[in-house]
């Protein structure tokens, strides 16, 4: 087992203010220490090191790391439920899943301590945000397998909020919570909060009247041309959280509310690289790829060389000397080739949010003639800008179809659609529908 310093909710970590050095000797010792655990407790990781003839005892310094063979998500479905736990079931306190695409879960497990790790590390990230003891606050992520709600609420009340758990839907009654329980920070994926925000509008209630000045969002990829949008619109400082449940769930990362640049990495738990995706060579910090992480102190499920197919740079520290990470672009999965252009989600999200008189939601349509793909966003006005007349709508749209052209390199149709009729989100947002099959 992994010894953690004491958490204490009044002042940073030791290891948060380390110099480079430290944490770089701190984090040797504990690589050494879980890809032993793991080659020892988990048979796949045995037999996939075997065969790679390599051993725990070839790993002398971090660049060692990249001697050692990457783990997938298919490898955690293979072993479904429990078999690449390297404790005994009697030790595991928790399960988590993720749903995923292919329909089978990806189970998690945790022993007490990678629960007390875990909210440590989610505490300190709501800190990190600007989050302080007795603030309030509000959790829409949801409770359950996702490891949002269960997440975000024990690292809130380990740092001495008063947590409200409110998990996700329900939307008109977050909205009343909100305004009489009077929260601090709310914690919500993006497109979920933009949800909350048209559902205050339709209430009447106006945020710059609310207390809440922290959002701390994550669980899907979001831009900066978002997080400027919301800050202006619902009077609030709005941050990043990141994670995933096969290294832990939120609070893998998290940005600083002081310098807004980035979520950075809790590297004495999770060491991160960059790979080139095709090639699997670890690439420099700086360049975009594909992130990949190895667990440091986790009991229940190490994670040797996970593949996130999060695409993303590694960034020097700025508010602590551990790395950031860049806003993730998209997951790889998540790539659309539009007539020989690679385009994501978040590309269309930057366009859209820059035009004020349409709303943040929106769909993205994909359809094919011929061997062509062509992509349709769907958008919606905004309620105050309802009594636009058509000249008007025809302009923007152009504005929003030229600005695409010019930024992302694709031509797209666009739709506006009546108000409300674009699907709003409770949690992760559903933007893209392949249409092309159909
Ligand atoms: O989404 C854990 C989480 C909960 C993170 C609440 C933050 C807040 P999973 O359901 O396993 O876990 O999904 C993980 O979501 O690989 C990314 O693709 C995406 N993701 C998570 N956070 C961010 C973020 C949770 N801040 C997957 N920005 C990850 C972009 C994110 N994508």
């Amino acid at each position: 087992m992994i010894k953690r310093n004491e958490f204490r909710p009044d002042r940073l970590d030791p290891m948060e203010t380390a110099s480079i050095d430290a944490l770089r000797a701190e984090q040797l010792e504990r690589l050494k220490w879980s890809v032993r655990h793991a080659y020892d407790n988990v048979a796949m990781y045995k037999r996939r090191f075997d065969e790679q003839g390599i051993h725990p005892d070839d790993i002398k310094n971090l660049d060692d790391l990249a001697k050692l063979p990457f783990t997938t998500k298919s490898d955690l479905r293979d072993h479904y439920p429990y078999g690449m736990f390297a404790t005994p079931m009697e030790q595991i306190v928790r399960l988590h899943a993720s749903s995923g695409t292919t329909g089978q879960p990806t189970v998690v497990g945790y022993t007490q301590n990678d629960i007390d790790t875990w909210a440590e590390l989610v505490a300190r990230s709501i800190r990190a945000a600007g989050g302080r003891p007795g603030d309030k606050v509000h959790v829409s992520y949801g409770y359950g397998l996702f490891t949002g709600g269960l997440g975000a609420h024990y690292g809130a009340e380990r740092l001495g909020c008063t947590v409200i758990p409110m998990s996700g839907g329900q939307t008109e009654k977050q909205v009343r919570l909100i305004k009489d329980f009077d929260p601090d920070i709310i914690m919500v994926t993006p497109s979920y909060m933009l949800n909350i925000a048209d559902e205050m509008e339709r209430q009447g209630v106006d945020p710059h009247t609310l207390k809440l000045r922290l959002g701390i969002f994550g669980a899907e990829p979001w831009t900066n041309d978002l997080r400027l949008a919301m800050q202006k619109r619902l009077d609030m400082k709005a941050t990043d959280i990141y994670g995933l449940s096969e290294i832990m769930g939120p609070g893998v990362a998290q940005e600083c509310g002081e310098t807004q640049d980035g979520p950075t990495v809790w590297e004495d738990h999770f060491y991160p690289e960059i790979i080139d995706p095709e090639t699997g060579k670890v690439l420099p910090d700086g360049e975009l790829g594909e992130l990949v992480f190895t667990t440091l102190s986790k009991e229940a499920l190490p994670m040797i060389r996970y593949r996130t197919r999060d695409l993303t740079r590694l960034l020097p520290g700025t508010a602590r000397p551990m790395r950031r990470i860049d806003k993730i672009t998209g997951r790889s999965d998540d790539m659309m080739i539009i007539r020989g252009v690679n385009v994501f989600p978040t590309q269309i999200e930057e366009e859209v949010v820059k035009v004020p008189e349409f709303s943040e939601n929106f769909e993205i349509h994909l359809y094919r003639s011929g061997n062509l793909d062509s992509m349709t966003v769907h958008i919606e006005l905004r309620p105050s800008f309802a009594h636009l007349g058509q000249v008007e709508i025809d302009k923007l749209v152009a504005d929003l179809k030229h600005h695409v052209k010019s930024s992302v390199g694709i031509s797209i149709q666009v739709l506006v659609r009546d108000q409300g009729s674009i699907a709003r989100s409770e949690g992760k947002a559903k933007r893209v529908y392949d249409e092309r099959n159909s």
